[in-house]
């Protein structure tokens, strides 16, 4: 099967375009990788090169040596994936060592894996332990009313969980562990993902501050839907805050814990205010 056949590259490449669409991805703002399955790779590894040279990733990954990962390209534009999938993404290879990655397919035009690299793989490896293998997206972008929430609200993770929480009843369903929060640190590189993989032990969703989310999950569909639940949860806060800054009525914490029933959820008691 070509590459650009697999369901998992189509599913990638229809993320990419659906963040696009939602003005979540100025210009090369935003990335995405997926830890490929092994019968997934057997499927299209018939188009892989292995002459291409080891780069460094730039941190060490043990826990995902000899892994594949479909990751978008630094500097190229989440825009244009749909149209020219193989100038914009990839799939590497990383080395036995955890510390190295080849590229095997795509980005044809040169280039290499997003600057986020190190933090989508440092995240990844979290995320793979925690969750047994399950979790396999981690995806990136710049929701707009997100980042214009950290230049207003203070930048603890209580603050925000708690009023994303309240802004629509569906969201600590969707969100239960709440959200973390990384002060402004310098994109890309190591010290920007070892921060961001700390929060990633306990949160499925971190923002980072005056910069963008970053969201992982199972798969595409529910990683993408965290990241949308969360923004458009931001976008009411923008817009409760645009009208007033004193609100007559909210979801009371009692409230809120009286969905953990139905819907099965525990709520992060970290930020809950029991009376
Ligand atoms: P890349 O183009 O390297 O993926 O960087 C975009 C970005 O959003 C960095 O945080
Ligand atoms: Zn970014």
């Amino acid at each position: 099967m070509k590459v650009l056949e697999a369901k998992f590259v189509q599913d990638f490449i229809n993320l990419c375009n659906e963040g696009y669409l939602k003005g979540w991805h100025e210009r090369n703002g935003g990335n995405l990788t997926y830890r490929i399955k092994d019968e997934e790779i057997s499927l299209i590894c018939e188009e892989f090169n292995y002459n291409n040279e080891f780069r460094d990733i730039g941190t060490e990954v043990k826990d995902l040596a000899n892994e594949y990962f479909l990751v978008t390209g630094s500097g190229k534009f989440m825009m244009n994936v749909k149209r020219d999938p193989e100038g914009s993404i990839c799939i590497i290879k990383v080395d036995e060592t955890g510390t190295k990655y080849q590229i095997v397919w795509g980005l044809v035009n040169g280039g290499h894996p997003t600057s986020e690299l190190p933090s989508h793989l440092m995240n990844m490896e979290v995320i793979k332990k925690r969750t047994n293998g399950k979790y396999r997206v981690v995806y990136h972008c710049h929701a707009t009313n997100v980042i214009a929430l950290t230049f207003v609200l203070p930048l603890d993770e209580k603050v925000f969980t708690r009023e994303l929480w309240q802004m629509a009843t569906e969201c600590c369903i969707v969100f239960p562990s709440g959200v973390g929060i990384c002060k402004w640190m310098v994109p890309g590189g190591r010290e920007i993902a070892v921060e961001t993989s700390k929060l990633v032990k306990e949160y499925d969703a971190v923002i980072w501050a005056h910069h963008g989310l970053f969201s992982v999950g199972e798969d595409f569909d529910s990683t993408f839907g965290l990241a949308d639940t969360i923004e458009k949860s931001a976008e009411i806060l923008v817009k409760v805050l645009s009208i007033t800054d004193k609100k007559l009525q909210t979801i009371t914490d009692k409230e809120l814990l009286s969905l953990e029933k139905d819907f099965n959820v525990k709520l992060n008691r970290k930020f809950i205010n029991e009376d």
